[in-house]
């Protein structure tokens, strides 16, 4: 299977780039191949908010000509994405924020009964890495990743929070959920 990481924290060898490299490792001792984009070397604006992609038969359509077509041919590509981020203000950086915000236009024709998506049952997945505890700290982004990528009609496939990531365990922790996780990601 070919799994893309895309990457959201603004540094490319932070804590949540050490988990992705373990997944990488992972993968390729279970035969699999891994792909991974870094937001951050992409022009991705913000959503202006216009609506004009859900009135285009082209699809998926935006007015803004920056890097959000590239990202979607190599999501496209791909059997499996990982959203993979640092958790900011209980939520997701900017920088990612806005790429998922983006996947608005991948829906066609919404609230309607035709209403469908160009990434449906696509298999996604969400890994976190944050300083502090889960619970009541890193609860609420999981909720979103799901919430957001049901409406896109993917197959959530798993999501894993990597907490306390400056503590001393946080390299064993990592290794055993980037191994699980490398394992659930792919078993269909
Ligand atoms: C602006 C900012 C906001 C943050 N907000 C949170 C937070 O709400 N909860 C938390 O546990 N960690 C928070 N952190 C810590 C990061 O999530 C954590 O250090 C993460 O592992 C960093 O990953 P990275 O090195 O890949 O960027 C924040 C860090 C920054 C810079």
């Amino acid at each position: 299977m070919k799994v893309l990481t895309i990457l959201g924290s603004p540094k490319k060898n932070g804590k949540t780039a050490k988990v992705i490299s373990m997944l990488e490792k992972n993968l390729i001792l279970q035969g699999h191949e891994m792909e991974q984009i870094h937001v951050a070397d992409y022009k991705i604006n913000g959503c202006l908010g216009c609506n004009v992609c859900h009135s285009k038969a082209e699809q998926p359509y935006c007015i803004q000509k920056d890097d959000l077509k590239t990202i979607f041919l190599q999501m496209m590509s791909a059997d499996v994405i990982v959203y993979a981020s640092p958790l900011y203000a209980f939520s997701f950086p900017a920088q990612m924020k806005s790429l998922i915000d983006r996947h608005y236009c991948f829906i066609t024709n919404p609230g309607q009964p035709n209403e469908s998506s160009v990434i449906q049952c696509k298999h996604v997945a969400l890994l976190m890495t944050c300083c502090d505890p889960i619970e009541n700290n890193a609860d609420l982004a999981p909720i979103m990743f799901e919430r957001m990528f049901r409406w896109l009609k993917c197959y959530i496939c798993g999501k894993y929070i990597v907490e306390l990531s400056y503590s001393p365990d946080f390299e064993s922790r990592a290794e055993q959920i980037s191994k699980t996780m490398a394992y659930e990601i792919t078993k269909y």
